[in-house]
């Protein structure tokens, strides 16, 4: 069958013009179109004026540890996605806990929320990568409102905290922050990274063998049992590292990969609220961690857990925050991997 001729000249022009998207898209990332509409160099820049430069460092979850394990899945995934992850067998497994917070020394006790990053090396050469906090919803729904946060939060010159009235006006202005702060309230933080569950909050679209489509969210549920923070944990400024290193010396510690499906008419695009209980829940296998190691040496320590980079069967959902994470995740690693590399003896400056 004859193909349809399409001239030189327009197939140069149709080229140009997918470069010239793909240019205006980056371009678009790196603020240069448009200086006064929010983009990710704006919020990367709020949190270095509100909190300095630490170079090197993350520019949120500065603090952090790398770890290493494997996911084993038990094959339950394949029900919802088509991704390699989920087919029964073992995937090496790269991950980070941290705490938020743009300060690499801040203590462990000056925040109630903790975060695990993973990222999972695919046998079929793909790699799935997620960062998940501890409390199952954000505190807030759009990009926007996570600046505007970010810009109440800038800490009181006097005291070198916020402000709480500032910080107050911005919750009262934004009533979706409501469920994220009631759940803060009702559950104190757990004594260690290993009995602490962790949820990708944001919502993603899983394809399944036959290419149908499921919205899904996940976390990782611990089998260590909880217990909350305690008074002399409080007292130690990096008792979250101390405990992780002392439990693995005693043997691995596993989280059960739980997947839930969401029923028609459930928001994929707020991070604010969760679904409603009852929806189906698949446990698609057990992460199992064995190794820590500082960050500044470790595996974690140069990747970017950009929520956005997954395999074949999993997507991103129309959720905004989640463009919003992959631009800023970005610039970040941008300048804290330039920060590392001027530090390193073979490149200094002459
Ligand atoms: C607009 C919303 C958000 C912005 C602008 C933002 C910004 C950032 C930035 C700049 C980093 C440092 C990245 C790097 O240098 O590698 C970071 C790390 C992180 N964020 Fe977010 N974040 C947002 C929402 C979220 C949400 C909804 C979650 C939870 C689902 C989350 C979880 C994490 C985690 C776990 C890390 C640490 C990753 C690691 O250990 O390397 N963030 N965030």
């Amino acid at each position: 069958m004859n193909r349809p001729a399409i001239c030189v000249p327009c197939r140069l022009a149709a080229i140009a013009a997918v470069t010239a998207c793909a240019a205006a898209a980056f371009a678009w990332t790196a603020g240069w179109l448009s200086p006064r509409r929010l983009n990710a160099p704006h919020i990367v820049n709020t949190f270095e004026a509100n909190y300095g430069v630490h170079p090197g460092y993350r520019r949120n979850h500065a603090k952090g540890l790398c770890v290493e394990g494997q996911f084993e899945s038990n094959g339950n995934g394949t029900q919802v996605s088509r991704a390699a992850v989920f087919a029964a067998g073992d995937t090496p497994v790269i991950g980070r806990f941290a705490i938020p917070g743009s300060n690499p020394s801040a203590p462990d006790a000056s925040t109630p929320v903790r975060s695990m990053a993973l990222l999972f090396r695919l046998s079929d050469g793909e790699q799935w990568r997620t960062g998940m906090n501890s409390t199952p919803v954000f505190v807030v729904r759009t990009p926007k409102q996570f600046y505007r946060q970010l810009v109440a939060s800038k800490p009181d010159p006097a005291t070198g905290k916020p402000a709480p009235a500032k910080l107050d006006a911005f919750f009262r202005a934004n009533p979706e922050t409501l469920p994220f702060r009631q759940w803060l309230k009702a559950h104190p933080p757990g004594s260690s990274f290993a009995n602490t569950a962790f949820y990708g909050i944001n919502a993603f679209i899983a394809t399944d063998a036959h290419g149908n489509t499921h919205a899904v969210r996940w976390q990782m549920v611990p089998q260590t049992p909880f217990e909350p923070e305690t008074a002399a944990q409080k007292s130690d400024p990096d008792f979250l590292a101390g405990d992780l290193e002392a439990r693995l010396a005693q043997g691995p510690l596993r989280w059960h990969l739980v997947l839930t499906v969401a029923a028609p008419g459930d928001p994929t695009n707020d991070a604010t609220r969760q679904w409603p209980a009852g929806r189906e829940q698949i446990d698609a296998g057990t992460l199992v961690l064995r190794r820590a190691t500082p960050q500044r040496e470790g595996a974690c320590r140069d990747v970017n857990y950009d929520p956005t980079i997954l395999p074949d069967g999993l997507k991103p959902s129309d959720d905004p925050l989640l463009a919003a994470r992959s631009a800023a995740y970005s610039v970040s690693f941008n300048r804290r991997t330039r920060e590392e590399a001027a530090r390193s003896p073979g490149n200094a400056q002459p």
